[in-house]
């Protein structure tokens, strides 16, 4: 299976990601956790990407689709994928259709989540990462037992840069600009499913998986 998850920031992308990944068995692909990767080893592209992500801005699409077009020439992605956090742009979906289209592949699915502005701003700046195991908590709604300590790993937590509420309203509006025409976009191709990404994680799990059932095996 081939898929794109597509949602506004804090609308559970990478908490479902890992879930729909795992039941598929494709790989999770998150544009995201490649440039905050790329950020903490200090590499070239994470200098680089870090200038545009600190502002909630999209990092250039020169940079992220040469990033994208090379991780998908890795043999995992051979049986399908899921992305996280790409396509964000319409030019980057169409470059999308082109890199399947030369392999002989097409997109299979493109699952929105749906969630309202005002339940973002409280997902996110709730958010704490840990910085060992990469595991996302939210202090409310999904705390760890102790203060600032993974209970998976024992690793820290810590809170994103771009999870500042200015930032998260920053984002929200580049989502509503650059991303969202990607609804009309898949829409038009028959490829989008909408879910309802609010309530309890595993509830919008089992909504996703429901609504991709038919690409199980
Ligand atoms: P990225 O990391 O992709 O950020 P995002 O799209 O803004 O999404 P988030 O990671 O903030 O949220 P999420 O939807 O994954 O939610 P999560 O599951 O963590 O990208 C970061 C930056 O990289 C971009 O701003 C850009 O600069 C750059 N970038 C990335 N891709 C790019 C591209 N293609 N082109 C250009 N630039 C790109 O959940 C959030 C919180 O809510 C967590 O605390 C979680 O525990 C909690 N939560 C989740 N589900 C629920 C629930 N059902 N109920 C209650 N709480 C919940």
């Amino acid at each position: 299976m081939r898929l794109v998850l597509v949602g506004p920031p804090g609308a559970g992308k990478g908490t479902q990601a890992q879930f729909i990944a795992s039941h598929f068995s494709v790989p999770k692909i998150s544009t995201g956790d490649i440039f905050r990767a790329n950020v903490s080893e200090g590499s070239d592209l994470g200098l680089e990407a870090r200038k545009y992500m600190d502002a909630g801005d999209l990092v250039p699409d020169e940079v992220t689709i040469a990033m994208v077009t090379d991780r998908l020439s890795y043999d995992d992605t051979g049986e399908g994928f899921l992305l996280d956090g790409f396509p964000r742009t319409v030019h980057q979906a169409e470059v999308l259709d082109g890199m399947l289209a030369d392999g002989g592949h097409v997109l299979d699915v493109v699952l929105e989540l749906v969630v309202d502005d005002d339940e973002v701003v409280r997902r996110l700046s709730g958010r704490r990462t840990c910085r060992r195991c990469g595991h996302v908590w939210h202090q409310d709604f999904d705390p760890p037992a102790r203060d600032r300590i993974c209970d998976r790993c024992g690793g820290e937590l810590f809170q994103r840069d771009d999870d500042s509420e200015k930032t998260i309203r920053h984002r929200l509006e580049v989502y509503a600009d650059q991303t969202s025409p990607l609804i009309g976009y898949y829409g038009d191709r028959g490829l989008l499913r909408g879910v309802d990404a609010t309530g309890p994680v595993e509830d919008v799990t089992e909504r996703a998986i429901n609504a991709l059932r038919r690409f199980e095996s």
